[in-house]
């Protein structure tokens, strides 16, 4: 099964002090300590009336399924048990059933699936949006490996963010094997940093600049290290990136631990000025602060 992000251990770095204090706490509740939830008796009494005692459907639809309406991630299913989805008749259980409980639901609901719930299914021939129908054309299918972010440098040639760290060229109907090397090292002990998103310099055709989003770390190994995203340009000379500049590089004082959402997006606007995004750092309550951070 592919790597889900958000089944990281939640509690693997508590600081020693609390880690005594919690296991002295469990070692007191021990002899009343309830067990594990009971997944299938919670999904009995709370969900098989509306989504079917086997998941099968029938009040609401079937939650062993491809097509999941409102996210089939770990973080997205919770979140839908948790608050409930405004606009239909799935209430929200916060308040109800404890964190644990609604873990042990979510995990229930995966187990029973029958096909991988983490790959995306494939693309219809065509999407239909509010304004376009787009036709889908496979331009490469096996030669990537976890591909972020593509730039059209020519009518048949692209550049190719790979989010271990290199870029990939696409010419003329195919990925050139050959990486593209001399980026700064990107962390990639966690699952979702890496080489972001790239962009083109509006004056690319003159300049060459290419920008790219990248996750500092300071180990980049260690999944736990302080890091902060950063934005980059180079120019790429055949297989060589070239003349770094570091555009977006915060000071060591406010690089953040535990660092898993780094953001990453890049994009320019019609007057040239270039907007980028940076995760939360698995700081989140940080972006609800008013005083304006
Ligand atoms: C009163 C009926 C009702 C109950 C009870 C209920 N649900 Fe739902 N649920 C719905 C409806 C309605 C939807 C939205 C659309 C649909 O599936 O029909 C929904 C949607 C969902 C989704 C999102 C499905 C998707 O396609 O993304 C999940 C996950 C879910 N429910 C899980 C649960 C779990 C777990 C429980 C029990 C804790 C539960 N539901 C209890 C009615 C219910």
């Amino acid at each position: 099964m592919a790597q889900n992000p958000n089944r990281m251990p939640r509690a693997a770095r508590l600081p020693a002090g609390l880690g005594l204090l919690l296991v002295s706490l469990l070692l007191a509740a021990a002899p009343v300590a309830a067990a594990e939830p009971d997944a299938r008796a919670l999904y009995r009494l709370h969900c098989g009336g509306c989504h079917g005692q086997a998941l099968e459907g029938g009040l609401a639809e079937p939650l062993i399924k491809s097509d999941w309406r409102f996210g089939r991630d770990g973080f997205s299913v919770e979140s839908n048990i948790r608050h409930g989805i405004p606009g239909t008749d799935m209430p929200g259980y916060l308040g109800e059933l404890s964190d644990e409980e609604m873990t042990a639901l979510v995990e229930l609901i995966y187990s029973l699936q029958t096909e991988e719930v983490w790959l995306a299914k494939p693309l219809p021939p065509a999407v239909e949006t509010e304004h376009y129908t787009l036709r889908v054309e496979y331009l490469a299918t096996d030669e990537l490996e976890n591909p972020w972010g593509i730039e059209f440098t020519g009518p048949s040639e692209a550049l190719i963010s790979e989010d271990a760290g290199y870029p990939l060229r696409y010419r003329d109907g195919k990925v050139d094997p050959e990486r593209i090397t001399g980026l700064p090292p990107v962390d990639v002990a966690t699952s979702t940093g890496g080489l972001m998103d790239i962009a083109l310099d509006p004056d690319y055709a003159e300049n060459g600049w290419v920008y790219a989003a990248i996750s500092h770390s300071e180990d980049p190994n260690d999944r736990y290290a302080r890091g902060l995203t950063r934005i980059i340009r180079g120019r790429v000379d055949g297989n060589r990136w070239l003349d770094t500049e570091y555009l977006f590089r915060l000071d060591p004082d406010y690089h953040l631990p535990d660092s898993k959402h780094w953001g990453g997006r890049l994009l320019f606007d019609r007057d040239g000025f270039l907007y980028f995004s940076i995760g939360d750092m698995s700081a989140a309550m940080n972006s609800q602060d008013p005083s304006g951070r």
